[in-house]
């Protein structure tokens, strides 16, 4: 029998129930939030090199990747990270979209605040492990069908800058903050002392200690080009253009016309990474179409078959259509953006904070076929893809 370990009592829209946190709730005025489109991603780890390469080149930083991508059902950095909480938290029962199970707040043993656990040493020496590695052996004869028996997808992850930290409730120094103005989750490492509470405690394991400083990193979203308008290193160098990056309103006075929230709370298309932990994280996923429901599920919760359903027919939504052409075509964040005209011959538009255009994309590309002799150069082409 376990004791509550915190009071205070907030509300987590993920889950569309109360839980227990340590702190009072306390939104941001806004929050810095991505849109992941799992479908799209060929696992290049080019966002995993360009993050590494902005903030994680150090000493004593060789296996950190404040990003990184992973094949699940088999990937797992730092290993088997996310399958020893979900054991640890037991059953997860959702009843329709409320979440009827316990988070790792809620569940934690007598004595404990946070339901959590340490990785050893070696646990972060194959970031990834796992790659391409299907979910079970092709049988013998087996053939190409639909839905299909043998998948894997490609799970790209970073530190979610949750509503309800783990990390920062964890800290007995009180490291950890919240900044009121973007929800940007950052430890100061004048504060940290490396006591690690919070990397126990995190249960996407994005809180990373670095022995050679003694204190512990993360992911800090890349603040400096967030505060002036640009968006992350990870969403503009992604050579898949799966994602955006941006602000998200508050869950109940969501904007239609800013890409997030449309996202996440119009179209509900895209949804949050194992959200019965409870921390409301903020990076959301637009779900794998291809994988059993039941698994989306456990990853994604309850809005997944949905969510694959409206991706099936995304050409019937110009402004979810628009949003996915606007993927990776600016390195500005956009706050707000229109659709005009149809899918055949339509644009989508994107402004900045002060409503200036920025940038514009067409709904469908153009289709450009290249002829093998150009007569006009006088070249044989070999290559006309
Ligand atoms: Fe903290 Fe982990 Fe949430 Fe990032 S993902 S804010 S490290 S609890
Ligand atoms: Fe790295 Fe910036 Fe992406 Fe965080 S937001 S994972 S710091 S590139
Ligand atoms: Fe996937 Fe984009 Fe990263 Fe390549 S750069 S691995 S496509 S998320
Ligand atoms: Fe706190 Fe984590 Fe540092 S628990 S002291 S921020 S290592």
């Amino acid at each position: 029998m376990s004791e509550k370990a915190f009071n205070e009592k907030v509300f987590n829209w993920q889950l569309n129930r109360k839980m227990d946190y340590k702190y009072p709730e306390s939104r941001p005025v806004k929050q810095a939030a991505w849109v992941f489109d799992t479908n799209k991603c060929i696992a290049c780890q080019t966002c995993t090199l360009a993050c590494k390469n902005a903030w994680t080149a150090g000493k004593g930083q060789e296996y950190m990747f404040w990003n990184n991508v992973e094949t699940k059902p088999w990937g797992f950095y730092p290993l088997g990270y996310d399958i020893k909480i979900l054991e640890k938290l037991g059953v997860q029962k959702w009843e329709g979209d409320k979440y009827a199970g316990k988070t790792i707040f809620e569940g934690a043993p007598y004595g404990e605040e946070i339901l959590g656990w340490m990785p050893e040493k070696e646990d972060w020496a194959h970031p990834n492990i796992g790659e391409d590695e299907i979910n079970q052996q092709i049988k013998d004869k087996a053939s190409f069908g639909l839905p299909h028996t043998n998948w894997m997808f490609y799970l790209q992850r970073i530190c979610n800058h949750c509503t309800y930290p783990a990390c920062l409730a964890a800290c007995p120094r009180k490291a950890i903050y919240k900044r009121k103005e973007d929800g940007i989750v950052l430890i100061d490492q004048d504060r940290c002392r490396g006591y690690q509470e919070c990397v126990r405690a995190c249960p996407y394991k994005k809180s990373m200690f670095r022995e050679y400083t003694g204190n512990s990193e993360k992911c800090i979203s890349c603040y400096p080009a967030v505060e002036n308008g640009y968006q992350t290193q990870c969403v503009i160098n992604c050579i898949g253009r799966i994602r955006i990056s941006g602000f998200k309103s508050t869950w109940n006075t969501p904007r239609e016309d800013n890409p997030i929230d449309y996202l996440v709370h119009f179209a509900k298309v895209a949804l949050p990474l194992y959200p019965q932990f409870g921390l409301e994280p903020n990076v959301y996923y637009i779900p794998p179409i291809h994988v059993p429901e039941v698994f989306n599920k456990q990853l994604f919760g309850p809005g997944a078959k949905k969510a694959v359903e409206l991706y099936h027919k995304a050409t019937q939504d110009k402004k979810l259509i628009g949003l996915l052409m606007l993927f990776g075509a600016t390195d500005r964040i956009v706050h707000s953006f229109k659709v005009e005209g149809e899918i055949s011959d339509g644009q989508c538009i994107g402004y900045d904070e002060k409503g200036v255009e920025i940038v514009r994309v067409p709904l469908t590309e153009p289709v450009i076929i290249r002829k093998e002799y150009d007569e006009q150069l006088d070249v044989q082409r070999f290559s006309v893809t």
